[in-house]
């Protein structure tokens, strides 16, 4: 079972086809519920500044750096640190994707079962005539009600183990590529709306003019954290999907064409988001439940709204599950590739294991009464668990892009690298000097010292 799953590597069967898929997973939750809330939490337009900085310096060069080590090895995020380097210990590297994955989804199907439960409030057309304090309200009834969001959470998680079983081609590609643009195109209607309602050039202003004395170590920790998260870096799923990316394909145009577009979904995201919040006085430090608060006031306010509330969700939904099934193939093939167990079987265990955590972490929303300590900035604060898992993926990711940046700018061979980004010679790049110099120094150095200026807090 093991060796057939090596042998016969399912691939891509078009370019669109790649791109459409690792943009299927970059864009997601990560763009819309998670950028704009962690944005107003600190700050605005400073933040977002430091947030595309990482993007530009780290995380475009992490994407291709795992685009190479997938496309070299042919094999998944812990196999493919076994064929490269056999016998030493980098498949720790993959390891920690591993569980990093397994804190990720977790938490990831609990707020995609919010999505899918806010279809259904659109559906039955709850928001209409609510005030922005009983929207308030409507998303606290939810989250902290202890059976609801695990029963939506439960069926998003069914629904992303469905996708898995059913392979690379049929599952993943057939999704992503009709569904985004569309969920781009109602983003854009939702934007024209928000910027010209009464009162929203106060959060245009809040997104345009950074302010920097907002700028903490926990906030830019967390504008790392979050470029790896939003592009899916730093736990191997770029490394699967570049194993699947033909031997012709330019990756490093690949790697660029997925960047910009998460980017732009994200930044289309904070346009919609924060000329609406300050249009209705809602806080923008309002945390989780941000988008799920502000956005039914827009939909109220809109004609239309109705049939734009149900899509928007919808397809919201949508976008998240081809980012949860790209988490969920990390775990799923270290079982496969790692112990030998059969697809099926790894992918329900997988499962259950991973939605029984977040139904505890969801419980801890209400029910139960779970708080954690953090360092951050040199001093420990405290979390709610639900919230503590999130700023724990927010570390480990970059921790994960650390050793793969050092993998391939010192471990790998350099002809190995050149080979494989200039498809054995065919492709001559200007820029490879400088992804060289970011993988080599710029991006290790960066990640190590936003981590130790979180833990020491000297800025
Ligand atoms: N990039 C996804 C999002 O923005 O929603 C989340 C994600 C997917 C993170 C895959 C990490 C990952 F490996």
């Amino acid at each position: 079972m093991e060796n057939k799953n090596l042998q016969q590597r399912d691939g891509f069967s078009s370019k669109l086809g790649i791109i459409a898929a690792a943009a299927g997973s970059a864009i997601g939750l990560g763009n819309i519920w998670k950028f704009p809330y962690i944005t107003g939490r600190y700050g605005g337009a400073a933040f977002i500044l430091v947030y595309l900085f990482c993007i530009a310096l780290i995380g475009l060069p992490v994407m291709l750096q795992e685009f190479t080590i997938g496309r070299r090895s042919q094999a998944n995020a812990i196999s493919s640190f076994k064929k490269l380097k056999p016998n030493t210990p980098w498949f720790l590297t993959g390891w920690l994707g591993f569980i990093t994955a397994f804190v990720i989804l977790s938490y990831y199907g609990v707020v995609a079962g919010w999505t899918l439960s806010y279809v259904f409030s659109a559906i039955t057309n709850s928001f209409a005539g609510q005030d922005p304090e009983a929207l308030k309200g409507m998303f606290g009834g939810l989250v902290t009600n202890p059976l609801k969001p695990i029963i939506f959470q439960v069926v998003f998680m069914a629904l992303t183990a469905g996708v898995i079983l059913g392979g690379v081609k049929n599952g993943i590609e057939k999704y992503s590529k009709i569904l985004m643009p569309l969920l781009l195109a109602i983003v854009i209607i939702l934007d024209i709306r928000a910027i010209t309602l009464p009162g929203s050039g106060e959060g245009i202003a809040f997104l345009f003019q950074p302010d920097f004395s907002k700028l903490t170590a926990s906030a830019v920790m967390s504008a790392l954290g979050h470029a790896f998260f939003s592009l899916s870096l730093g736990m191997g799923t770029m490394i699967t999907y570049g194993s699947y990316i033909g031997k012709k394909e330019n990756l490093g145009v690949t790697a660029l064409q997925v960047t910009i577009a998460d980017t732009a979904i994200a930044l289309l995201a904070g346009l919609a988001i924060f000329p609406a919040v300050f249009a209705f006085g809602i806080e923008p430090g309002a945390g989780t439940g941000l988008v799920f608060i502000t956005l039914p006031n827009v939909f109220n306010q809109m004609p239309g709204g109705y049939i734009f509330a149900i899509l928007f969700f919808l397809l919201l939904s949508v976008a998240a599950l081809t980012s949860s099934i790209s988490i969920l193939e990390v775990v799923v093939a270290y079982f496969v590739e790692d112990k030998g167990w059969n697809r099926k079987k790894a992918t329900i265990i997988a499962t259950v294991a991973i939605t029984a955590l977040g139904a505890f972490e969801s419980l801890t929303n209400g029910t139960i009464n779970l708080v954690l300590p953090l360092l951050k900035g040199g001093v420990v604060n405290q979390f709610g668990f639900f919230d503590w898992m999130i700023e724990m993926s927010d570390l480990l990711l970059p921790i994960g892009g650390f050793f793969i940046s050092i993998f391939v700018g010192w471990i790998m061979t350099k002809a190995d690298l050149d080979d494989e980004i200039t498809n054995g010679g065919e492709l001559t790049h200007s820029w490879t000097g400088i992804f060289e110099f970011l993988t080599k120094f710029v991006a290790p150095l960066l990640i190590l010292f936003t981590l130790l200026n979180l833990i020491f807090g000297w800025f």
